[in-house]
């Protein structure tokens, strides 16, 4: 396994190994990775000839008050994971590297950043499809996956990829759960134990909902006064951010529970905020 540091030597390997008709994977991360990003290299492996991971903590995406300074890194322990999941180049390029001093050029999306992710985190998707598309530039992936844990951040992703015409396939991969049902996440490393069980309160409420929609119950404004119940008896000190209804593609918002109603919530636990999802009525085919 290959590490690279530099866009130009980055640059010229992704060349060398187009000429020798080499099929690319990219598996884009912030690092200190857990098993729901080893499950997207294992699937870029089973896609591609070559699976190219990166790590890059994108200071655009994180607000001035969000974690960037503690977000938690381990380069050792990521590049060991990285090799054993069957990565073939991890690209690592440093701040300087991807935003020199002079850099002014953003990639926005528009409608669909505008709301979720979007309206909590303003400025948030700007740092995000600027990276991708610098990594896209740079990489010249065939194939590229993304974890539906961050789905609108998939949606806006594969939005911007046509929009702009990369020849890209797009693969959004399952949400892998830790046992007990929570999502994977970085952020999930900010929990002691006692925590770690309070946390479970988002995927509680989500299988309530689940369960409701099951049962016949179709209204939403119902549907979320059940699951904000749960996540109080759950996780008493948790602070929601949204509990949203809207349709998979356009974001929008919806009251009556149809076949492609996602539901998604943001809710802080202690201090930690976490993001979590899940289709309602089908397990949507992710491709
Ligand atoms: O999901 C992430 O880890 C990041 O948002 C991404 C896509 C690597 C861009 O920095």
């Amino acid at each position: 396994m290959k590490r690279i540091r530099s866009i130009k030597s980055m640059q010229r390997v992704v060349r060398e190994l187009t000429i020798k008709k080499k099929r690319l994977s990219l598996v884009p991360t912030m690092g200190f990775l857990h098993e729901g990003h080893l499950s997207l290299i294992k699937r870029a492996k089973k896609n591609t000839d070559i699976v190219i991971v990166s790590i890059f903590v994108n200071p655009t995406q994180f607000a001035p008050n969000e974690d960037l300074k503690k977000y938690p890194h381990n380069m050792k322990g990521d590049l060991r994971k990285i090799k054993k999941a069957g990565g073939d180049i991890v690209f690592t390029p440093d701040a300087k590297e991807i935003y020199p001093e002079d850099f002014q050029t953003y990639v926005t999306v528009e409608d669909l950043t505008k709301t979720l992710e979007g309206k909590s985190r303003p400025g948030h998707f700007k740092g995000v499809t600027t990276i991708v598309s610098k990594l896209f530039n740079i990489c010249h992936p065939d194939v590229v996956l993304f974890g539906m844990k961050d789905y609108q951040q998939a949606i806006v992703l594969k939005q911007m990829t046509k929009d702009l015409g990369y020849p890209i396939k797009f693969i959004i991969a399952p949400t892998v759960r830790e046992r007990g049902g929570l999502a994977m996440s970085t952020r999930n490393s900010y929990f002691t134990d006692e925590q770690r069980k309070e946390a479970l309160s988002l995927f509680y409420a989500l299988e309530t909902a689940r369960n409701m929609v099951k049962a016949g119950k179709r209204k939403t404004a119902i549907i979320e006064r059940e699951m904000k119940a749960v996540i109080k008896a759950t996780c008493p000190s948790a602070k929601i951010e949204y509990i949203a209804f809207t349709d998979f593609n356009t974001l929008s918002s919806v009251k009556s529970i149809r076949k492609d109603t996602i539901c998604s919530l943001a809710v802080r636990v202690h201090k930690v905020r976490l993001i979590d999802n899940m289709m309602l009525m089908q397990h949507k085919k992710l491709k």
